[in-house]
């Protein structure tokens, strides 16, 4: 069966998630955040005391991990040894620890063989860092989505004080600027636009307006 494939890169918060989850509704593709992937290797090395930066453990780790991608009406589940993991993967620590975790390349190895499975199963919008570039370097139409370190530190700031009271703006700017140099700086497969993705910057789009913009443009390609 071939399958379409739409590939969504950039880096944290600049609105890939939740724009693509809204465009694969539309189009009734299916949405994959890969970047729960990594987040669920970071939160099992945090349950077991491991510091994520220290690949020979994380490496371990891998040996008996079983994570599992599921979906129903409201979107992604993430299943981690068999529990659903969907909320915890989300806090600041499990952030960080998932940009850790994905220099490894033994890590990026294992995730992507259930990435690039995932993908030839269904028509998918798969979203990422490096999904144009080395998951699937044949995905019909690649987008790079960014915007300002500034804008997308404060679009973070918005959803994360709504669970975390003491959460402040420049320590999740610090963590974006943080995640935003480990992610482009790691040898296998960093962070980077496809030579040929279309460059979206959406600092200053409302939400509706890079939906637009993104949806017209597979639209155009696609139909
Ligand atoms: O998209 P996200 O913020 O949930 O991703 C968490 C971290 O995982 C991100 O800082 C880098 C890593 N990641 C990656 O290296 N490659 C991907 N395809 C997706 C995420």
């Amino acid at each position: 069966m071939t399958t379409i494939k739409v590939a969504i890169d950039g880096p944290a918060g600049a609105g890939k998630s939740t724009i693509a989850k809204i465009v694969a509704k539309q189009l009734g593709f299916i949405y994959i955040d890969t970047g729960a992937m990594y987040r669920a290797v970071a939160l099992k090395a945090i349950k077991n005391n491991i510091n994520t930066k220290e690949a020979n453990k994380i490496c371990i780790i891998l040996e008996n991990i079983d994570i599992n991608i599921k979906h129903d009406e409201d979107g992604q589940v993430v299943l981690l040894d068999g529990e659903d993991v969907t909320q915890a993967i989300r806090t600041p620590e499990v952030s960080v620890g998932a940009s850790n975790v994905a220099a490894i390349p033994q890590v990026r190895i294992k995730l992507v063989e259930l990435q690039r499975m995932l993908a030839a199963q269904n028509n998918v919008i798969m979203d990422g860092r490096d999904i144009g570039t080395y998951v699937l370097p044949d995905a019909d139409i690649k987008i790079f989505l960014t915007a300002s370190v500034e804008d997308r530190a404060r679009r973070r700031y918005e959803e994360m004080k709504l669970k975390y009271s003491d959460c402040s703006f420049e320590q999740v700017k610090k963590d974006i600027e943080y995640r935003d140099k480990n992610d482009s700086s790691r040898e296998f497969a960093p962070l980077k636009a496809a030579e040929d993705a279309v460059i979206i910057d959406t600092t200053n789009n409302d939400l509706e307006q890079s939906v637009a913009v993104v949806s017209n443009l597979i639209r155009e390609r696609l139909m």
